[in-house]
């Protein structure tokens, strides 16, 4: 791959015809050939299933280098973000372009906390589900079911109405979160504090009871947020470019949120946090991971070694480097010794590494591989893992959604397809069918 072409057209010949694409350069990164008008000129279309060469949009938001192991948030890398801010002011730089200013940020943390609290039919809505329903599904159900609530933010071409809904999303996502955990254990709902920062208010409404004061851990605290802001975007991948295409008709933010909690479910996307853990179990112990590695190289064993490999990177995951850390910091903490699991996950990256198979498809521990250690030592079951990615990521979806729904020249989403299914044939009626 030359990532640093430079070329400011592309000649593309289709038989006969000669045709000069135009070029467009990005800030940094690849640039794009533009194919808009290929189908008018040619009759043809390109063919890209899985989008590896294609973007989709052009997105001021994040920006990514697999090859190098970088992630940038409006241009700030997420390690000094990781390290230096907290989950709120990601969610205001991811919203608005620019870290705010103090000001800014009372006043934006202060808008986000007057709308923690769901409306109270909400608690009866949440009765229909199964206890023993997968709080994800819960989650779909109930971040869709918001536009019922909340009709007074769906109408998408009035400014105000977008960034209400905005608001309401960030702020309601830890408490519909919450209520969806309570909800599978059996416990009461305990309603937000908005005293509390958002994190400390998140756990304190997964692990208080009404019968005892909950004191919220200051590390756990800051861990919580480190993960929220480690999630909180991630360019076009499969859910935001699902946020973005059910948003591209028109559809409430409510509506295309739950589509974006829907498609992140997926265990090759969000649920491999949980799957990662349960491969993590499964292993059991050191001394069987000759064998999960033989498996995950066997092109005739479906299995493949979860919180491994990425689409976009090629290289070490720079928010796994910071979940290693969080990772351990947590198990200190929480006076956690010697977790098998964490003993496994540690030899299981150190054999990968030097595995010939995973260097040669660069394959490289992804932010799911330490997250779920750290989120059952904080006392969330694997069930909860990626609803607390959803949570995180719904500030990418919204901000990528605001940004789509903003452009002036915003299309419907409609790709197109290579048909390979019968030609056209007659219809045959069913007594004459053999
Ligand atoms: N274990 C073993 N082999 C693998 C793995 C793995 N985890 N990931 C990829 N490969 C192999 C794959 O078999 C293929 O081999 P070959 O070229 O011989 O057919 C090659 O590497 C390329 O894989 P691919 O599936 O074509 O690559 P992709 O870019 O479509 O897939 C992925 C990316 C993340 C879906 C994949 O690496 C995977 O399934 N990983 C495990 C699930 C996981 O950890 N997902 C979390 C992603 S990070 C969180 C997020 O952003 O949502």
């Amino acid at each position: 791959m030359d990532a640093k072409n430079t070329a400011k057209s592309a000649a593309l010949a289709v038989g006969d015809k000669k045709l000069d694409l135009p070029v467009k350069p990005g800030t940094i990164g690849p640039s794009v050939v533009d194919i808009g008008k290929l189908y008018g000129q040619t009759g043809m279309f390109t063919y890209d299933p899985g989008f590896t060469s294609t973007a989709s949009c052009d997105s001021k938001i994040t920006y990514i280098d697999g090859d190098e192991g970088v992630l940038l948030y409006r241009g700030y890398p997420i390690e000094q973000i990781a390290e230096s801010g907290d989950y709120l002011e990601t969610c205001y730089l991811l919203l608005y372009g620019e870290l705010p200013t103090a000001a800014q940020k009372a006043d934006f943390d202060f808008r986000v906390n007057r709308h923690t609290m769901v409306h109270e039919q909400m608690h009866r809505f949440f009765q229909g589900f199964r206890r023993d329903a997968h709080p994800m599904a819960v989650m779909v159900g109930s971040v869709g079911a918001l536009s019922a609530f909340y009709h007074d933010s769906t109408d998408i071409s009035d400014p105000t109405q977008r960034m209400i809904a905005s608001i309401r999303m960030i702020a309601k996502m830890p408490t519909l979160a919450a209520m969806a955990f309570k909800y599978s254990i059996g416990q009461p709902f305990i309603y937000p504090r908005n005293d509390l920062d958002l994190s400390s208010n998140f756990l304190r409404m997964c692990f208080a009871v009404p019968a005892e004061e909950y004191k919220v851990n200051p590390v756990l605290s800051r861990a919580m947020d480190r993960i929220f802001i480690l999630h909180a975007d991630h360019e076009q991948n499969a859910s935001t470019s699902t946020v973005r295409l059910a948003g591209s008709s028109g559809a409430n933010p409510f509506a295309c949120i739950a589509a974006g909690i829907a498609c992140l479910w997926g265990p090759a996307h969000g649920g491999a946090n949980e799957a990662a853990l349960k491969m993590l179990t499964e292993i059991g112990s050191v001394d069987k991971i000759p064998e999960f590695v033989r498996r995950a190289k066997d092109k005739n064993d479906p299995f493949r070694l979860m919180g491994f490999g990425h689409r976009v990177y090629k290289n070490y995951d720079p928010r796994a480097k910071i979940m290693q850390k969080t990772c351990h910091e947590v198990l200190n903490e929480l006076g956690i010794k010697d977790d098998p699991l964490l003993d496994v996950a540690i030899e299981l990256e150190k054999v990968a590494l030097q595995d010939e198979y995973f260097i040669e498809k660069k394959l490289y521990p992804n932010i799911d591989f330490y997250s779920g250690i750290t989120l059952k030592a904080m006392g969330f079951p694997t069930t909860m893992f990626t609803v607390l990615f959803a949570l995180a990521r719904t500030v990418g979806w919204i901000a990528q959604w605001k940004e789509m729904i903003e452009d002036p020249g915003q299309k419907i989403g409609r790709p197109r397809q290579l048909y390979t299914g019968a030609p056209r044939r007659d219809y045959l009626p069913i007594s004459r069918r053999k």
